[in-house]
């Protein structure tokens, strides 16, 4: 029965060797699978003279237990060195600086308002913002726009159950302030405004610039310098405009304005003219003591044509890639 502390030794000294999984696998197989060297020897322990056999087998099973046992801790042998090595491989580097926050910054319609205010604060236009949630009567009706006229048709209102509405522009804001103050006045209006619109260059929010200038004396002359002044201010350059004859209801005459794009193209930036006596006796301002002109501008529109950008609804999908361009 040497032979079988012999075989036991050599195959410890095999399990000790390996340096795997596998190869412990095929050291298993070899001596305890179905044809293993140690599996063969119980089988033929029928063979042996039967006052020989319980003690052959009892060595045989002893063996076979402490290759079990050698298999057992080579196993773990394996897996810790594995561990081991996979740890030297990804060895961190905590002497490395750390990534710091990333900083947020404005959003570009933000800072185009930002710009506008800062250009119309030069020549002394105030600030004065009014509800984003409106009534007929500021939207619509105090600026000569009355319940039954086409234009209503053209702004394709949200209207809310309440009877209110989303304001579809920023001209009520105009009406607000002169009712509040009186003449002279000299004011800007930013905003946001709402109309079921969408398309690449409509979105069913937008940002719009008021303008409104009432007082002595004031002229078309005085709005198509205020306007030129902004716009060269605005694209710092020289800027070719167009003045088109059009209609508002609550200017007259009124015009819609063209810039001249790079590629040689017209495009609207914004609707004026001289506010119309009818808006101004509805605020409670004598129209043969004061004039006045107004004017509104998309800012969106003026955003994509500084920034080089062509479909709007970008501006409102929050797409850090677009957005942090802008820093
Ligand atoms: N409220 C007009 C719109 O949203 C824009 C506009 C045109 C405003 C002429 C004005 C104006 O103040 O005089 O389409």
């Amino acid at each position: 029965m040497s032979s079988v502390a012999e075989l036991l030794k050599q195959a410890q000294n095999e399990v000790a060797i390996t340096a795997d999984p596998h190869e412990l696998d095929d050291v298993r197989v070899k001596y305890l699978g179905k044809k293993g060297s140690i599996t063969s020897l119980l089988k033929s322990l029928g063979k042996l003279p039967a006052n020989k056999r319980a003690q052959a087998g009892k060595e045989i099973n002893t063996a076979k237990d402490s290759l079990i046992e050698s298999i057992q801790a080579q196993q773990l042998k394996i897996s810790a060195n594995e561990i081991a090595n996979k740890l030297a491989l990804n060895k961190i580097d905590i002497t490395l600086s750390g990534r710091g926050p990333d900083s947020g910054n404005l959003h570009p319609i933000t800072q185009t308002l930002r710009r506008i205010k800062k250009i119309f604060a030069l020549a002394n236009f105030e600030v004065r913002i009014g509800p984003e949630i409106e009534d007929d009567y500021h939207n619509f009706t105090a600026l000569n726009i009355p319940e039954d006229h086409p234009a209503r048709a053209m702004h394709d209102t949200f209207y809310l159950n309440s009877g209110s509405l989303l304001r579809t522009h920023t001209s009520p804001v105009q009406i607000r302030a002169m009712q509040k103050e009186g003449a002279p006045i000299r004011l800007i209006a930013p905003g946001r405004v709402y109309r079921c619109d969408s398309d690449l260059t409509h979105t069913p929010m937008f940002t719009q610039v008021e303008g409104l200038a009432v007082g002595d004396n004031v002229s078309f002359a005085n709005l198509k310098f205020i306007l030129y002044e902004f716009v060269s201010h605005f694209f710092e350059r020289e800027v070719e405009l167009r003045f088109r004859p059009a209609y508002f209801p609550f200017t007259e005459p009124s015009a819609e304005v063209d810039i001249r794009s790079d590629s040689g193209d017209w495009l609207e930036i914004l609707g004026c003219g001289m506010v119309h006596p009818n808006v101004l006796r509805n605020v409670g301002i004598d129209p043969e003591k004061y004039t006045g002109y107004a004017f509104g501008m998309g800012v969106d529109r003026l955003a994509m044509l500084r920034y080089g950008v062509d479909d709007l609804r970008i501006f409102f999908e929050n797409d850090l890639r677009f957005i942090e361009q802008f820093s």
